[in-house]
């Protein structure tokens, strides 16, 4: 900053001495138009939890030197992800050819907040040019971040300084959880997968798709991680008793069928709506009270979103043939049950704009997010996607696959 007497130093947060001031700089940062409804996210004392699942992560705050008084902070992440996909031929002529990932270093951004009362002199700027100082001496080839369209500062702070170009737009859905237990359709078997063979399934159906990670293996087996759910027709040869593993699966599938996991975010932040009038709130916990006595009646009743709540992610969501849409329907039932089980007011999921399997997917209108912003930037000059081009160029595919540690 300018004034000498003020200098600011960008460091990495130190949980010993930083954890109480970041939270209250956490808490002044009301993320959405104010006066409005607002979203309130908790981090449940952990500042880092929303990056510590990545293989690389930092958190670097902006500290006023003359004061110690912290005004600012951002976070971010570093793994590798598909970025597009080569044919490949084994050189008989005649031999099909085969898509197979490219991969690249991904960084991603988030958790940028700067202090209401020092905004616009230039923290946040220094903030992101630290973080991608950071990524360049890692190895990260593209850096990105998802904001709301509508986040003025942010998105200009992004575009017109830092040289981040719009690049998806996915669709965040999200739906409430009930009070009542949803059906699952009879005509579907639901399989909960051994991890290895969820392992496996992702690598070879889906690792073409952008955002792939790479440690896929890493996210199945992570604590968050509540489990992969494949459905099948039901009278099939495919139930949970007689699973015969992936490969056999996959040699050999059902005309249609569908997958997709489950996240547990529930334990690593909350949210909370605010700004509700009373009315509004009284009018929801009716809802509630009323489907609660009566669950047989399924009425769609608003879940508790006035005070912190949690939810699960789901993610990995694919599937084949004419009846998968019909088969991620059933799916997401049975994720309704185990979040009702957890305790969690919604369930929410991320898919490309795009997405074929989006009409499968339940969800409230008036809770999702139709257009999550998704800006990108090339960051360094040697690539390893080389002859496939620059990523930030290429057009949107059908899907995309959102990493639950990222949401
Ligand atoms: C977004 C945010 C981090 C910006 O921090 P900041 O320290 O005020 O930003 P800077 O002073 O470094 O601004 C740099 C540039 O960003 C853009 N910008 C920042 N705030 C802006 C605003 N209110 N309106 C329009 N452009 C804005 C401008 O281009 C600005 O350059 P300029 O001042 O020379 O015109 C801050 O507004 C914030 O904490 N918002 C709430 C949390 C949030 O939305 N985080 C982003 C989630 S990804």
């Amino acid at each position: 900053m300018g004034d000498d007497k003020c200098v600011l130093v960008i460091r990495e947060f130190d949980p010993s001495k930083d954890l109480t001031s970041v939270e209250e700089v956490e808490k002044r940062c009301e993320v959405g138009p104010s006066g409005k409804l607002s979203l309130f996210t908790d981090l449940l004392g952990d500042p880092i939890c929303r990056v510590r699942h990545s293989p690389a992560f930092l958190m670097l705050v902006a500290e006023l030197s003359s004061t110690k008084e912290i005004v600012g902070m951002i976070r971010g992440c570093i793994k590798t992800v598909t970025c597009g996909k080569k044919l490949y031929r084994n050189g008989k002529s005649n031999h099909p050819t085969k898509p197979f990932p490219v991969y690249t270093k991904l960084a991603y951004i988030l958790g940028l907040r700067v202090s209401p009362s020092h905004r616009r002199m230039g923290i946040g700027l220094k903030l992101v040019r630290g973080m991608e100082d950071w990524f360049v001496l890692n190895g990260a080839e593209y850096s990105y971040l998802a904001t709301e369209n509508d986040n003025k500062p942010s998105v200009k702070l992004f575009t017109d300084k830092c040289g981040y170009s719009k690049f998806r737009t996915p669709s965040i859905l999200v739906n409430p959880v009930f009070a009542h237990q949803l059906p699952v359709s009879n005509r579907v078997t639901l399989i909960k997968l051994p991890q290895s063979d969820a392992e496996l399934l992702y690598r070879r159906r889906f690792s073409t798709t952008e955002f792939f990670p790479r440690d896929i293996d890493s996210v199945l087996n992570n604590r968050l991680n509540i489990g992969t759910f494949l459905a099948v027709p039901r009278g099939g040869c495919y139930t949970q008793k007689s699973w015969p593993g992936s490969d056999k699966f996959l040699s050999d599938p059902p005309e249609s069928w569908a997958v997709l996991s489950v996240w547990n975010s529930k334990d690593v932040f909350r949210l909370e709506v605010r700004g509700a009038s009373r009315m509004t709130k009284a009018l929801a916990k009716t809802t509630r009270i009323v489907d609660k006595l009566l669950p047989f009646f399924r009425l769609p009743s608003i879940p508790e979103v006035f005070r912190p709540f949690g939810l699960h992610f789901l993610y990995g969501l694919g599937g084949e043939g004419p009846r998968a849409a019909k088969f991620v329907n059933a799916l997401c039932a049975h994720a309704h049950n185990l979040a009702k089980q957890g305790g969690c007011s919604v369930v929410a999921t991320e898919v490309a704009n795009l997405e074929p399997l989006k009409i499968g997917v339940p969800h409230w209108k008036s809770l999702s997010c139709d257009q999550d912003l998704w800006c990108i930037k090339r960051l360094g000059e040697d690539y390893s996607d080389g002859s496939v081009g620059d990523w930030t160029k290429s057009p949107p595919g059908l899907s995309i696959f959102v990493d639950p540690r990222e949401f």
